[in-house]
């Protein structure tokens, strides 16, 4: 049994002004009393350099980094920017920008790998939408699985990559995936990682389950068999929703 440690990563999504910059701070207190765990939050942009100041050992992301180093990419976070503005990581590949913003698996991967070479953290976001989902378990487990591999990145290793396992039905919605379903999908994916980067690294990699976590369901996914941490959107906006899906780790 190879020992994990367990992140709870916050995603703040397009919300937060300088008026929630509190919350960043309280969530650092948060923070500061458990050493044996991670906790990082992934801000908007434009929240990066004010909360970074403010984070203590919480690492400071941002949500997505453009695949290519500079350049004529009106409206994106190159990832030079996001290590420039303070942030230790980034997200890529969360399903909102694969529907909205029609990111492939090949940008994915990309973006992964460029977040890689200016030293970021990734968290590499995969996960079925409901009509998969509605085609069986294990229609569901193989397409997942093929996602993962069509957006892993070169040389990805677990000293900076972390995978989410995010069912599309599930956030934002209040469905929680249960437990024996976030169980296999995990188990799937473990093989998958396995299989891809050898016994070590990939049962080394963190694998994180988001979808509607919250205060009343985290100790019960987050004591899932391959599950090593949460990743929160909703209920990571204030410290006062997010301490109890700490206290479950
Ligand atoms: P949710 O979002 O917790 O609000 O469902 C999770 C996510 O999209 O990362």
């Amino acid at each position: 049994m190879t020992a994990r440690r367990k992140l709870i990563a916050g995603n703040w999504k397009m919300n937060g002004l300088s008026a929630q910059l509190g919350e960043v701070s309280a969530i650092a207190q948060l923070a500061a009393g458990r050493s044996d765990i991670d906790v990082a939050l992934y801000l908007p942009a434009t929240l990066i350099a004010p909360a970074a100041p403010l984070a203590g050992t919480v690492l400071i992301g941002g949500q997505d980094c453009h695949q290519e180093e500079a350049g004529a990419f009106t409206g994106n976070v190159s990832a030079a920017m996001l290590v420039e503005a303070g942030a230790r990581g980034t997200l890529v590949g969360h399903s909102e920008r694969r529907a909205y913003q029609q990111e492939s698996n090949t940008d994915v991967a990309a973006k992964a790998a460029r977040a890689h070479a200016h030293s970021l953290a990734v968290i590499l976001c995969v996960g079925e939408t409901l009509e998969t989902r509605e085609q069986g378990d294990e229609a569901a487990h193989a397409w997942v699985v093929e996602q993962l591999r069509a957006s892993l990145p070169e040389g990805a290793s677990p000293d900076w990559l972390t995978i989410a396992y995010e069912p599309v039905w599930a956030i934002g919605t209040g469905k929680v995936a249960t437990p024996p379903q976030v169980a296999a999908m995990h188990a799937a994916l473990r093989t998958a990682l396995v299989e891809a980067l050898g016994e070590d690294a990939g049962n080394v990699m963190r694998i994180l389950y988001g979808g509607s976590v919250s205060g009343d369901n985290a100790a019960d996914i987050l004591h899932t068999a391959n599950v090593d941490g949460a990743l929160v959107g909703g209920a990571s906006l204030t410290a006062a929703k997010f301490a109890p899906i700490v206290d479950a780790a």
